[in-house]
């Protein structure tokens, strides 16, 4: 790509990464929209026949149809255009929603989750004139770091709409620098709140404290139960379905470019790793569930000092699932759990927010060899087969059709999502529009299903 080209294409993704789309949080309503609206004109200008908001009561999900190819496959392109809130603003070097550029890395929320993944997706058809001989269908929505509740509703009632010779979501990693990889399992989700209550009011300290219970405290307790110190998660039946992965499956992951010590060095920056010893850390990440408290609300957290015993407190945990969980049965479990775990003077429930089954695709579609090859010319190496640790809520739905569904993408592992300071580099944008372009490309030379 010429130098010129680069210039625009990091202007306009730019003005795509200023608006702060965050899904979760109501007061940016307007701003999802403003996203909506950015990828909607995008679509147009791509020649699309037809460019929808679908399901608009909440984020829209964004519809396209690109110009029509007679006898070429169809490929439909899923992303996302929401991001996660950029708390805490203060770690940030440069501001999150002010996309900056330092030693060829492109700083903002949404650089590589997702908006710019998505950007590149689109480039590449961009890139080629008269555009790939594929018709391209296009499912970009806004609430997928919320549980993508919209969208499953959506493809219920119209599942026609992931009819396609084949599904491609960029949405995660190379494996490594140099690294392309293809996901053959994402892991699911169950998203809730734990409340406890012990008293009808807080209570001053003096007055009570030393004879009447205290809701942070019963909070603590139970939470402590649901994972021994070891790492196992302590919730009735939990592992009763997980699949360990094949021998097999294990001896490739030995092969990866994946060190634990420079996972702890590097990427987690910590003084030690957790969770179940006996297992490697990539099947800890990979191929075991977890439970995580997210934060911890309740009682008098301002500035100063106040003596007082609260008598409510609430937990955001999650628990990430894997094949062959389902989302429905861990609710169950979790639930029961709690409920059992509680002592009978602590009123104890739990609030499902969101969730995921996991997913798990096979990489024996021709489509993949495509990818496959295309990375090998572009970038120099295949793409390594490899399971990922996050969710992708939708991946269920979209693969229901029978589509294969491609997950791949042009991040690196030290991209920061969620994180202060994600970041994009550019020469993975670059080259990914290449990969992605020489895809279609060769897609474009299979025949339709
Ligand atoms: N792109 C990520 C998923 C991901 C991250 C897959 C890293 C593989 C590696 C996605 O945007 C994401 O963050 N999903 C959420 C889903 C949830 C909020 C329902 C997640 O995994 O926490
Ligand atoms: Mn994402
Ligand atoms: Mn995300």
């Amino acid at each position: 790509m010429d130098p010129i080209n680069r210039d625009r294409l990091l202007r306009e993704l730019t003005d795509f990464l200023r608006i702060p789309s965050v899904s979760t949080n109501a007061s940016h309503n307007a701003d999802c929209r403003a996203a909506a609206e950015w990828v909607a004109g995008e679509l147009r200008r791509l020649g699309c026949r037809e460019v929808e908001f679908l399901a608009s009561g909440t984020h829209p999900v964004v519809w396209g149809v690109g110009p029509e190819v007679p006898g070429a496959p169809t490929l439909l392109i899923y992303g996302h255009y929401d991001v996660q809130p950029p708390e805490p603003l203060d770690e940030w070097t440069t501001p999150a929603f002010e996309p900056t550029v330092r030693d060829g890395k492109l700083f903002a929320r949404g650089a590589a989750d997702d908006k710019g993944q998505v950007f590149c997706l689109l480039k590449a058809i961009e890139a080629q004139s008269g555009g790939p001989p594929v018709n391209f269908r296009f499912l970009i929505e806004g609430e997928e770091e919320y549980g993508s509740r919209v969208l499953f509703e959506l493809l219920r009632r119209e599942p026609e709409r992931t009819r396609a010779d084949a599904v491609l979501i960029a949405d995660m990693a190379y494996i490594a620098p140099r690294w392309p990889a293809v996901y053959t399992t994402l892991r699911g989700l169950c998203y809730a709140e734990i409340t406890v209550r012990t008293a009808k009011s807080d209570l001053h300290s003096g007055e009570f404290g030393g004879a009447a219970p205290n809701a942070h405290e019963e909070l603590a307790r139970l939470l402590g139960r649901l994972k021994t110190p070891d790492g196992k998660v302590h919730v009735p039946g939990l592992y009763a379905s997980v699949k360990r992965p094949s021998k097999v499956e294990l001896a490739t992951w030995k092969r990866l470019p994946f060190r634990e010590g420079e996972f702890l060095k590097h990427r987690v920056q910590a003084k030690a790793l957790t969770g179940l010893k006996s297992y490697s850390v990539l099947e800890r990440l990979w191929a075991l569930p977890t439970f995580e408290i997210h934060g911890i609300t309740g009682g008098f957290t301002g500035d100063g000092a106040k003596t007082v015993i609260p008598a409510e407190a609430t937990a955001k945990v999650s628990l990430r699932l894997v094949p062959d969980q389902k989302l429905k049965a861990v609710e169950h479990q979790l639930a029961a759990a709690v409920r059992r775990f509680a002592p009978k003077h602590v009123q104890a429930s739990v609030k499902f927010l969101h969730g995921a089954d996991p997913a798990t695709v096979k990489v024996t579609h021709p489509a993949f060899k495509l990818l496959d090859q295309a990375f090998r010319e572009v970038v120099g190496r295949g793409t390594a087969p490899a399971r990922a640790g996050g969710s992708i809520p939708a991946v269920p739905a979209l693969g229901k059709g029978g589509a294969p569904v491609i997950l791949t993408g042009i991040g690196l592992p030290d991209d920061r999502l969620h994180a202060p300071n994600e970041k994009l580099d550019l020469k993975q944008l670059w080259d990914g529009i290449r990969v992605f372009g020489r895809f279609y490309e060769l897609l474009g030379g299979m025949r339709a299903g």
